[in-house]
Protein backbone atom coordinates (compact mmCIF):
# COMPACT_ATOMS: atom_id res chain seq x y z
CA UNK A 1 0.00 0.00 0.00
CA UNK A 2 2.85 2.20 0.03
CA UNK A 3 2.48 5.66 -1.84
CA UNK A 4 -0.95 4.48 -2.51
CA UNK A 5 -3.43 7.37 -1.44
CA UNK A 6 -5.68 6.24 1.78
CA UNK A 7 -9.47 6.36 1.02
CA UNK A 8 -11.76 6.35 3.51
CA UNK A 9 -13.64 3.29 3.59
CA UNK A 10 -16.48 1.28 5.52
CA UNK A 11 -16.49 -2.76 5.02
CA UNK A 12 -20.55 -4.33 5.98
CA UNK A 13 -21.25 -7.55 5.84
CA UNK A 14 -23.63 -8.55 3.36
CA UNK A 15 -27.38 -9.14 5.11
CA UNK A 16 -30.69 -9.43 4.13
CA UNK A 17 -31.55 -5.59 4.58
CA UNK A 18 -28.77 -4.34 2.18
CA UNK A 19 -28.80 -7.23 -0.49
CA UNK A 20 -30.14 -4.05 -2.74
CA UNK A 21 -26.57 -2.36 -2.52
CA UNK A 22 -25.32 -4.98 -4.30
CA UNK A 23 -23.50 -3.49 -7.10
CA UNK A 24 -26.46 -3.61 -9.86
CA UNK A 25 -24.14 -5.54 -12.23
CA UNK A 26 -23.96 -8.47 -9.37
CA UNK A 27 -27.40 -8.39 -8.27
CA UNK A 28 -28.64 -10.42 -10.57
CA UNK A 29 -25.76 -12.65 -11.96
CA UNK A 30 -26.21 -16.50 -11.41
CA UNK A 31 -22.97 -17.32 -13.19
CA UNK A 32 -21.46 -19.47 -10.15
CA UNK A 33 -24.85 -20.23 -9.03
CA UNK A 34 -26.79 -21.04 -11.67
CA UNK A 35 -25.25 -21.51 -14.83
CA UNK A 36 -27.46 -22.54 -17.01
CA UNK A 37 -29.73 -19.39 -15.99
CA UNK A 38 -26.69 -16.83 -16.86
CA UNK A 39 -25.66 -18.68 -20.38
CA UNK A 40 -29.67 -18.18 -21.18
CA UNK A 41 -29.97 -14.58 -19.98
CA UNK A 42 -27.24 -13.47 -22.25
CA UNK A 43 -29.82 -13.57 -25.28
CA UNK A 44 -32.68 -12.36 -22.98
CA UNK A 45 -32.94 -9.25 -21.46
CA UNK A 46 -36.26 -9.48 -19.86
CA UNK A 47 -34.83 -12.59 -17.67
CA UNK A 48 -32.77 -9.56 -15.93
CA UNK A 49 -35.34 -9.00 -12.69
CA UNK A 50 -36.28 -13.03 -12.85
CA UNK A 51 -32.54 -13.71 -11.86
CA UNK A 52 -32.32 -10.95 -9.48
CA UNK A 53 -35.16 -13.07 -7.22
CA UNK A 54 -33.07 -16.11 -7.46
CA UNK A 55 -29.65 -14.26 -6.69
CA UNK A 56 -31.59 -12.62 -3.70
CA UNK A 57 -32.68 -16.36 -2.90
CA UNK A 58 -29.48 -17.94 -3.12
CA UNK A 59 -28.21 -14.97 -0.36
CA UNK A 60 -31.49 -15.95 1.73
CA UNK A 61 -30.57 -19.33 1.49
CA UNK A 62 -26.88 -19.01 2.23
CA UNK A 63 -27.37 -16.14 4.84
CA UNK A 64 -29.18 -19.09 7.06
CA UNK A 65 -27.67 -21.74 6.80
CA UNK A 66 -23.38 -21.03 6.06
CA UNK A 67 -23.44 -17.43 7.39
CA UNK A 68 -21.75 -14.45 6.16
CA UNK A 69 -21.24 -14.91 2.62
CA UNK A 70 -20.34 -11.39 1.46
CA UNK A 71 -19.29 -7.90 1.73
CA UNK A 72 -19.99 -4.43 0.41
CA UNK A 73 -17.45 -1.72 0.69
CA UNK A 74 -19.14 1.87 1.29
CA UNK A 75 -17.09 5.23 0.25
CA UNK A 76 -18.97 8.71 1.92
CA UNK A 77 -22.21 6.42 2.13
CA UNK A 78 -22.01 5.08 -1.43
CA UNK A 79 -21.47 1.34 -2.03
CA UNK A 80 -18.40 1.06 -4.68
CA UNK A 81 -16.86 -2.24 -4.01
CA UNK A 82 -18.35 -5.92 -2.89
CA UNK A 83 -17.32 -9.81 -2.52
CA UNK A 84 -18.95 -12.92 -2.48
CA UNK A 85 -17.89 -16.51 -0.93
CA UNK A 86 -19.32 -19.64 0.46
CA UNK A 87 -18.78 -23.27 0.05
CA UNK A 88 -18.22 -24.62 -3.31
CA UNK A 89 -21.41 -26.85 -3.29
CA UNK A 90 -23.61 -23.98 -2.92
CA UNK A 91 -21.62 -22.90 -6.79
CA UNK A 92 -22.25 -25.62 -9.23
CA UNK A 93 -20.14 -23.46 -11.71
CA UNK A 94 -16.81 -24.17 -10.26
CA UNK A 95 -17.47 -27.83 -12.08
CA UNK A 96 -16.60 -26.42 -15.12
CA UNK A 97 -13.38 -25.12 -14.45
CA UNK A 98 -10.34 -27.66 -15.48
CA UNK A 99 -8.17 -26.65 -12.39
CA UNK A 100 -9.31 -28.55 -9.36
CA UNK A 101 -10.17 -29.61 -6.99
CA UNK A 102 -12.04 -27.05 -5.39
CA UNK A 103 -12.38 -27.67 -1.80
CA UNK A 104 -15.43 -28.48 0.50
CA UNK A 105 -17.14 -27.23 3.06
CA UNK A 106 -16.46 -30.12 5.22
CA UNK A 107 -13.06 -29.57 4.47
CA UNK A 108 -12.94 -26.02 5.94
CA UNK A 109 -12.37 -24.39 2.35
CA UNK A 110 -14.07 -21.47 1.43
CA UNK A 111 -14.63 -19.99 -2.16
CA UNK A 112 -14.43 -16.78 -3.19
CA UNK A 113 -16.74 -16.31 -5.84
CA UNK A 114 -16.60 -12.44 -7.00
CA UNK A 115 -14.10 -9.68 -5.60
CA UNK A 116 -15.10 -6.49 -7.47
CA UNK A 117 -13.92 -2.63 -6.98
CA UNK A 118 -17.76 -1.83 -9.21
CA UNK A 119 -16.37 1.94 -9.01
CA UNK A 120 -13.43 1.93 -11.94
CA UNK A 121 -12.20 5.02 -10.21
CA UNK A 122 -11.56 3.47 -6.99
CA UNK A 123 -9.50 0.84 -8.45
CA UNK A 124 -5.45 0.48 -7.42
CA UNK A 125 -5.87 2.17 -3.99
CA UNK A 126 -5.70 -0.61 -1.49
CA UNK A 127 -9.28 -1.36 -1.42
CA UNK A 128 -9.17 -4.38 -2.85
CA UNK A 129 -6.41 -5.79 -0.89
CA UNK A 130 -8.61 -4.63 2.35
CA UNK A 131 -11.29 -5.92 0.95
CA UNK A 132 -9.58 -9.35 0.67
CA UNK A 133 -7.79 -9.10 4.06
CA UNK A 134 -11.79 -8.80 5.86
CA UNK A 135 -12.90 -11.43 4.37
CA UNK A 136 -9.70 -13.58 5.79
CA UNK A 137 -9.75 -12.42 9.20
CA UNK A 138 -13.99 -13.31 9.04
CA UNK A 139 -12.86 -16.50 7.91
CA UNK A 140 -10.18 -17.44 10.32
CA UNK A 141 -12.46 -16.17 13.10
CA UNK A 142 -15.02 -18.62 12.16
CA UNK A 143 -12.33 -21.75 11.91
CA UNK A 144 -12.13 -21.88 8.20
CA UNK A 145 -8.75 -23.82 7.44
CA UNK A 146 -8.56 -22.26 3.54
CA UNK A 147 -9.95 -19.94 0.99
CA UNK A 148 -9.96 -20.67 -2.32
CA UNK A 149 -10.64 -18.38 -5.81
CA UNK A 150 -9.90 -19.74 -9.98
CA UNK A 151 -7.95 -16.23 -10.19
CA UNK A 152 -6.94 -15.00 -14.27
CA UNK A 153 -3.30 -15.45 -15.39
CA UNK A 154 -3.49 -12.80 -18.32
CA UNK A 155 -6.56 -10.53 -17.62
CA UNK A 156 -8.16 -8.65 -14.05
CA UNK A 157 -11.34 -8.69 -16.13
CA UNK A 158 -12.72 -12.23 -14.35
CA UNK A 159 -14.74 -12.84 -11.25
CA UNK A 160 -12.51 -12.48 -8.49
CA UNK A 161 -9.71 -10.20 -10.47
CA UNK A 162 -5.78 -11.29 -11.52
CA UNK A 163 -3.54 -13.83 -10.64
CA UNK A 164 -1.26 -11.49 -9.62
CA UNK A 165 -3.30 -9.66 -6.78
CA UNK A 166 -3.52 -13.54 -5.25
CA UNK A 167 0.04 -13.67 -5.31
CA UNK A 168 0.91 -10.42 -3.89
CA UNK A 169 -1.82 -11.72 -1.34
CA UNK A 170 0.09 -14.72 -0.20
CA UNK A 171 -1.95 -17.21 -2.48
CA UNK A 172 -0.41 -19.78 -4.11
CA UNK A 173 -1.10 -22.29 -7.16
CA UNK A 174 -3.47 -25.57 -6.04
CA UNK A 175 -3.58 -26.52 -9.39
CA UNK A 176 -3.03 -25.01 -12.93
CA UNK A 177 -4.50 -27.82 -14.76
CA UNK A 178 -6.43 -24.72 -17.10
CA UNK A 179 -2.90 -22.06 -17.12
CA UNK A 180 -5.32 -19.05 -17.89
CA UNK A 181 -7.57 -19.80 -14.81
CA UNK A 182 -5.50 -21.36 -11.83
CA UNK A 183 -7.44 -22.49 -8.89
CA UNK A 184 -5.15 -20.57 -5.51
CA UNK A 185 -5.34 -21.29 -2.30
CA UNK A 186 -4.18 -19.47 0.98
CA UNK A 187 -4.32 -21.34 4.34
CA UNK A 188 -5.79 -19.24 7.18
C1 LIG B 1 -8.89 -6.87 -9.10
C2 LIG B 1 -9.40 -5.86 -8.12
C3 LIG B 1 -10.39 -6.51 -7.17
C4 LIG B 1 -8.19 -5.37 -7.28
O1 LIG B 1 -8.63 -4.36 -6.37
P1 LIG B 1 -7.89 -2.94 -6.33
O2 LIG B 1 -8.45 -2.17 -5.23
O3 LIG B 1 -7.95 -2.32 -7.70
O4 LIG B 1 -6.37 -3.38 -6.09
P2 LIG B 1 -5.42 -3.00 -4.87
O5 LIG B 1 -5.05 -1.56 -5.02
O6 LIG B 1 -6.00 -3.39 -3.55
O7 LIG B 1 -4.21 -3.99 -5.09
C5 LIG B 1 -3.34 -3.74 -6.08
C6 LIG B 1 -2.45 -4.95 -6.28
O8 LIG B 1 -3.21 -5.98 -6.92
C7 LIG B 1 -2.59 -6.37 -8.15
N1 LIG B 1 -3.45 -5.91 -9.23
C8 LIG B 1 -4.56 -5.14 -9.12
N2 LIG B 1 -5.12 -4.96 -10.33
C9 LIG B 1 -4.34 -5.61 -11.20
C10 LIG B 1 -4.39 -5.81 -12.61
N3 LIG B 1 -5.34 -5.28 -13.37
N4 LIG B 1 -3.44 -6.56 -13.20
C11 LIG B 1 -2.45 -7.11 -12.44
N5 LIG B 1 -2.35 -6.94 -11.10
C12 LIG B 1 -3.29 -6.22 -10.50
C13 LIG B 1 -1.23 -5.76 -8.14
O9 LIG B 1 -0.38 -6.72 -7.54
C14 LIG B 1 -1.35 -4.56 -7.21
O10 LIG B 1 -0.20 -4.39 -6.44
P3 LIG B 1 0.74 -3.10 -6.66
O11 LIG B 1 -0.15 -1.89 -6.47
O12 LIG B 1 1.78 -3.23 -5.60
O13 LIG B 1 1.23 -3.22 -8.06
C15 LIG B 1 -10.05 -4.62 -8.82
O14 LIG B 1 -9.09 -3.95 -9.58
C16 LIG B 1 -11.21 -5.00 -9.72
O15 LIG B 1 -12.34 -5.17 -9.25
N6 LIG B 1 -10.97 -5.13 -11.01
C17 LIG B 1 -12.01 -5.50 -11.94
C18 LIG B 1 -12.22 -6.98 -11.89
C19 LIG B 1 -13.40 -7.36 -12.74
O16 LIG B 1 -13.62 -6.86 -13.81
N7 LIG B 1 -14.18 -8.26 -12.19
C20 LIG B 1 -15.32 -8.74 -12.91
C21 LIG B 1 -16.42 -8.95 -11.91
S1 LIG B 1 -17.68 -9.90 -12.66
Amino acid sequence: MAGKIEIEIEIEDIRKANLKEVPESCRGCVYWESPNDFEKSKDDPQKKAELEIKKREWFEKTLDEFGSCGKIVYHEGKPIAYAQYSSSERLPNVNSYESKPVGRHEEGVVFLSCLYVADETMRDKGIGEQLLQNIIEDLRRRGFKAIETFACRSSANNPSGPMAFYIKNGFHTKDKTNEEFPLMRLFL
